[in-house]
């Protein structure tokens, strides 16, 4: 990627805003309101196709999560946390604000990383971020969290199985997922399900069942 830190800033300052976000209120997230806009201009800037910029909204996973969260804080207060498909960092930031010791942000895409050193920011909280493919972490933590990462199949395979090897390996694994197609169906502890506010242009509606659950260690 042809990116520069300052060009990514750019981007985020020209397409994005900071507001609260969705039903986690408490979080300030830079969020852009349109898709194609902040899309295309990726694009354009780099001069290559580029995946969509997941990181300039809250997807429900991670509105689920930090909401769990704020609303659970003992499943995170003092525990080192790494967040999955991180985006805007959503998730992470809620950890961080309910007392984790640690918090890593992963995310395969680099401009991911700059929005959540922005997002981290402005809610006055930090967080360890990595780009990279998380299916390769190695890092230790007790409490992994992830929102809405089982959208396309070959990738959600790999994610599933490295949770349930994280799963196996006695860690709390927490997966909120919207209803999409390559969600796990079965080794699963349901702890809530929520209807989200989301934006009609992404989900073609505007309330999104998401549930979220407990990876079993089967
Ligand atoms: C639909 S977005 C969800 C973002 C965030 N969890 C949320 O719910 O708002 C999926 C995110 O997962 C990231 N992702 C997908 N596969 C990944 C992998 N193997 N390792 C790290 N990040 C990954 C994508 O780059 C993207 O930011």
């Amino acid at each position: 990627m042809l990116y520069t830190v300052l060009d990514a800033e750019g981007l985020i300052a020209e397409f994005t805003h900071a507001v609260a976000a969705p039903f986690v209120p408490e979080v300030q997230l830079y969020l852009a309101d349109e898709l194609v806009p902040v899309w295309h201009a990726t694009e354009w800037r780099t001069a290559a196709p580029q995946p969509p910029p997941f990181w300039a909204f809250a997807w429900p996973g991670s509105m689920a999560l930090a909401r769990f969260v704020f609303d659970n804080p003992a499943f995170v207060a003092g525990k080192r946390v790494l967040d999955y498909g991180s985006g805007s960092g959503l998730a992470a930031i809620a950890a961080a604000r309910c007392g984790a010791s640690d918090v890593l942000a992963y995310d395969l895409d680099p401009i991911a990383a700059i929005a959540q050193r922005l997002n981290a920011e402005v809610n006055g909280v930090q967080l360890s971020i990595v780009t990279g493919d998380a299916t390769l972490a190695t890092t230790e933590c007790d409490v992994i969290l992830a929102g809405d990462v089982c959208y396309e199949r070959e990738p959600a395979e790999a994610t599933i199985t490295w949770l349930r090897g994280q799963a196996a390996r006695g860690r709390l694994v927490l997966v909120a997922d919207p209803g999409r197609h390559y969600a796990p169906t079965d080794g699963l502890e349901l702890l809530e399900t929520y209807q989200l506010p989301v934006l009609r242009e992404l989900e073609s509606q505007e309330l999104k069942r998401t549930r979220l659950w407990r990876l079993l260690n089967l």
